[in-house]
């Protein structure tokens, strides 16, 4: 979809006023809705994180959830055991060379460093086969990740891309908080039937506005999946997501797709806990369900349907491996060496004390362990078996 009007305001090298993304972004979507009447609730959501210079996502500054951690930040343990995983998905498939993995949403490159970083170190098989492709839609993401990744590409390691290769003869495709963060359509079930929730405009603000769904293939998604809504019940669809994992299948020849995010299966996703649907919009280290205020300047995300992932993925011949949780998969890679990869050469005991507990907040129930699923499917050989499924 084409951006609306561009405004140089709060462009690459000017320090906008606090709002300014705001202010302009909401100007832009209310003309649009003026002219062409309410939008649904994918273009809107699509503007706010996606549009060129006022999208949330636009900024190499937005940092997700705010004051709020992800599991890439709190220690590079997590890249480190993803490069395990990697690793050993490239001995299942005979070692080719070159082993494609491909990071797509690698924002900012965080996690591609601390993968990268580890394999070089002490997978030096591995890194001499790798071919790390980190793919961001954001050019000025795009720019940050491959400074900070300079060093494997004069290595011949890594390099930078705005979509996926269309063609990977062997490899990994994986992402790490992509599918929660690509553009929804809002449904409701009102007197028995479906219906679109579109986004308006009116006195000054944006308002949801029910109406007939743009598209049919929204009432074929639950029936496919066997889901029946109750009446009042809210619910998100992600097209893109589907789009997304079909054609990743589609571009791998022999491999793995390795999904990590916040989500469930169809039925528990549907289900009367969620009956406002899971939308939230993350602001100023606050969480809140306005998620209509402030387009561009809050990260919105909403709960990836594992099932629909798998369903999607069958069309390109990708078949599940497994489905675990963050936790499940951090510690049967880490069990191995007993977390040994924990520590740096030289810590000292008070450092690898602190590594310890940040470990907890990746694998324990109230941390980050529960709440993200680890999705694997495979293309091109039969029932693999991956230590990062084996605690299930
Ligand atoms: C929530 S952030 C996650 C960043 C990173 N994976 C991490 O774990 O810290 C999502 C990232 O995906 C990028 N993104 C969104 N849609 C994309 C797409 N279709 N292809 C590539 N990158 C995309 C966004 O610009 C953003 O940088």
């Amino acid at each position: 979809m084409t951006a609306g009007p561009s405004s140089t305001s709060g462009a690459q090298g000017e320090t906008p006023k606090p709002g300014e993304h705001a202010r302009v972004l909401s100007e832009i979507l209310a003309e649009r809705i003026r002219r062409g009447g309410p939008i649904s609730f994918a273009e809107f959501m699509r503007e706010c994180l996606y549009h060129p210079v006022h999208g949330y996502y636009s900024r190499t500054s937005a940092r997700r959830f705010g004051d709020y951690y992800t599991s890439v930040d709190v220690h590079p343990i997590f890249g480190r055991l993803l490069a395990r995983q990697f690793a050993e998905m490239w001995e299942l498939l005979s070692s080719p060379r070159p082993f494609t993995v491909v990071e797509s949403g690698a924002g900012v490159g965080r996690l591609a460093g601390h993968i990268l970083d580890f394999s070089a170190r002490e997978l030096p098989e591995f890194y001499s086969a790798l071919e790390y492709v980190a793919v961001e839609r954001s050019v000025e993401r795009r720019a940050e990740h491959s400074a900070r990744l300079a060093v494997h590409a004069a290595a011949g390691r890594s390099t930078s891309a705005g979509e996926i290769p269309r063609a990977i003869s062997a490899g990994c495709i994986f992402s790490n908080e992509l599918l929660d963060a690509l553009p929804v359509h809002r449904v409701v079930i009102q007197k028995g039937s479906l219906q679109e929730i579109y986004v308006g405009f009116d006195g000054g603000r944006f308002i949801e506005v029910p109406g007939k769904p743009s598209m049919p293939a929204l009432e074929q998604y639950f029936h496919e999946q066997r889901i029946t809504l109750e009446d009042g019940q809210q619910a998100e669809v992600c097209f893109e997501a589907c789009d997304w994992i079909e054609n990743a299948g589609r571009a791998l020849g022999r491999g793995f797709v390795l999904t990590i995010d916040y989500g469930h299966e169809a039925r528990a996703l549907y289900d009367a806990h969620h009956n406002r649907g899971t939308l939230l919009a993350y602001r100023d280290h606050t969480v809140s369900e306005n998620i209509l205020d402030a387009p561009g300047e809050q990260d919105l995300t909403s709960h990836v349907n594992f099932t629909a992932m798998d369903l999607w993925g069958r069309r390109a011949g990708l078949v599940r491996t497994g489905l675990v949780t963050q936790s499940q998969f951090l510690v049967a890679l880490g069990r191995a060496n007993e977390f040994g990869d924990l520590y740096d050469p030289a810590q000292t005991e008070m450092e690898k004390l602190r590594a310890r507990l940040l470990l907890k907040n990746l694998i324990h129930p109230e941390g980050l362990g529960e709440k993200f699923q680890v999705l694997i499917q495979h293309k091109g050989i039969t029932t693999p078996s991956l230590t990062g499924l084996s605690g299930y």
